[in-house]
């Protein structure tokens, strides 16, 4: 069954859930998903996003809803039709094996011919940088040449949608930025289209053409990491994505009633606005605004290139203030007034 949806859309997701017994894993959600883009799943645990990630490979058949890929009904294909290869947070590699054959393996289950295998393995040792390591036991390998060697066997069918769930998980940070890069690299030259889990919002923010935040079995917002970061539509994604200081309250005569005090409100602040957002970089300390919130510093943390202030504010409300590197000393205990630019400030509504 085809329909006409957008010729560059990939994946389109219409109402799909998922219900196990009595618990809802998923509730009914719509996606869209842009041949060539690396969307991320982001979201605390138990949010959703493996069973979702589930649903699109067809490893668990789905409760509601339906999945098209390139136009077609995919919803009921098995999981060898669909073009999508999968990589897990375990990797598990066979010990036994040498990297070569076990990146083979799936060519040989499916009767490649011998020299085509050989091709083939060989563009994808050499594609994620293990050229030299195609005869080594995966046991001699590290933690992340073997997830290498995960993604290689992943690449090898040359699939057009990659799904990667965790896969940098069990990784230091510091491989993990490595890897990072590396699935960019792969990303931009191999054209496919990649869906990655991660419940890191850094790494999310850093991968991502679009992230899809997920919370309670729902999405509850889709953007760039730019839409994400500097326009939450919700508390929900404005505290799980960056650092932010949220403001609870209620309008009152066009401004925000908190703990910490009034707050002024733009013109165009939506009526149902419950909360304001302002990011640690866009505070200012001590300015000349014609209103400010009156604090105390609480601590001051020297982290190189910034420093980070904490300000206790009326009502037991603690900000965060980023402040640049070379800004002079702030000790504990001072008083200080903060405000912000109107521009900066964000209003929620739920
Ligand atoms: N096979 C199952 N049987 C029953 N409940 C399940 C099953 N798989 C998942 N769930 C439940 O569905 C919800 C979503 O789980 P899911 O694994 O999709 O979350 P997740 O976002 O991937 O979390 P994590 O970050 O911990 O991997 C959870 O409450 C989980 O307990
Ligand atoms: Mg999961």
């Amino acid at each position: 069954m085809s329909n006409m949806s957008n010729p560059t859309t990939k994946l389109s997701i219409r109402g799909l859930s998922k219900t196990y017994n009595k618990t809802v894993a998923l509730q009914p959600v719509d996606l869209e998903v842009k041949t060539g883009e690396l969307l991320t799943l982001l979201g605390p645990s138990g949010s959703g996003k493996t069973t979702l990630l589930q649903l699109i490979s067809g490893l668990v058949d789905v409760t509601t809803g339906n999945l098209v890929i390139d136009g077609v009904d995919q919803t009921d294909a098995p999981v060898h039709q669909r073009d999508i290869g999968v990589v897990f947070q375990s990797y598990a590699l066979f010990p036994h094996l040498t990297v070569r054959e076990n990146i083979a393996f799936p060519l040989q289950m499916r009767k490649v011919p011998a020299d085509e295998i050989k091709t083939r393995v060989d563009d994808a040792l050499a594609m994620v940088g293990l050229a030299h390591a195609g005869d080594r036991s995966p046991r001699a390998l590290s933690g992340g040449q073997q997830q290498r060697v995960a993604l290689a066997r992943c690449l090898v069918y040359r699939p057009s949608v990659i799904l990667m769930d965790e896969p940098l998980g069990a990784l230091d940070r510091k491989l993990r930025e490595v890897m990072q890069d590396e699935i960019k690299r792969i990303h931009r030259e191999t054209g496919a289209t990649i869906i990655f889990v991660t419940h890191d919002q850094e790494e999310a923010l850093a991968l991502s053409d679009r992230i899809c935040l997920m919370n309670n079995g729902q999405i509850e917002q889709v953007g760039t990491p730019r839409e994400m970061y500097e326009a939450p539509q919700s508390v929900f994604v404005a505290d799980f994505i960056g650092v932010s200081n949220i403001f609870s309250g209620t309008v009152e005569n066009g401004q925000l009633r908190t703990d910490a005090g009034l707050l002024p409100l733009s013109a165009d602040a939506p009526a149902e606005t419950c909360a304001v957002m302002i990011r640690p970089e866009d505070v200012i300390l001590n300015g000349t605004a014609s209103w400010a919130l009156k604090g105390t510093v609480v601590e001051s943390t020297y982290a190189g290139s910034e420093t980070r202030v904490t300000i206790a504010l009326d009502g037991d409300k603690s900000l965060i203030v980023r402040r640049p590197a070379k800004s002079e000393d702030m000790a504990r205990g001072l008083a200080v007034t903060v405000s912000w630019d109107q521009a900066h400030a964000r209003y929620l509504t739920k």
